[in-house]
């Protein structure tokens, strides 16, 4: 089943890698260099935790069938362009989870566990985009 594949590739990144979020603000500051400002009162890193925290935690329930994680989605999609941030800025944090996932997991990212992804990420994006 697609959730025990995104389940089980979030359990083997913490496995292997730790924590990612180092990984993932790295990557997004990459793609999107304006971002970083966005953060500089967050100094001890705690809102960048909190919400990669959510963002896997709205993936995992998407990937469940739940109606949390869309329900999260839309909201922060309103918060984050009161914040500065435009939808299509906004859903590109979902791809590059996707990227991170994919690179910590190395051999484990079989043609399964990218599918999974890919389709996730799909829906995530469309979500994000309003
Ligand atoms: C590139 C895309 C994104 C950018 C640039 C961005 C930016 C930000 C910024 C600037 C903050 C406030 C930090 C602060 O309080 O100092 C924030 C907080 C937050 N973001 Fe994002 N965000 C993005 C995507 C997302 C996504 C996709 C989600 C989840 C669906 C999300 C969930 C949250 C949450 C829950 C918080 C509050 C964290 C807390 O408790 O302080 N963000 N985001």
């Amino acid at each position: 089943m697609a959730a025990d594949l995104i389940r089980q590739s979030l359990e083997r990144l913490a496995e292997r890698r730790g924590d990612p979020t180092p990984q993932v603000y790295a990557r997004l500051f990459a793609a999107r260099p304006e971002a970083e400002a966005l953060f500089v009162g967050d100094r001890t890193w705690a809102a960048r935790g909190e919400m990669l925290a959510q963002a896997f935690e709205a993936l995992l329930d998407l990937a469940e069938g739940g109606d949390q994680g869309a329900r999260l989605i839309a909201i922060e999609r309103v918060n984050h362009e009161g914040l500065g941030v435009p939808p299509e800025v906004f859903a590109d944090f979902f791809p590059v989870l996707a990227d991170v996932v994919r690179e910590g997991l190395g051999e484990g990212w079989t043609a399964e566990v990218a599918a999974a992804w890919g389709e996730l990420t799909e829906r995530a994006v469309t979500l994000a985009q309003g």
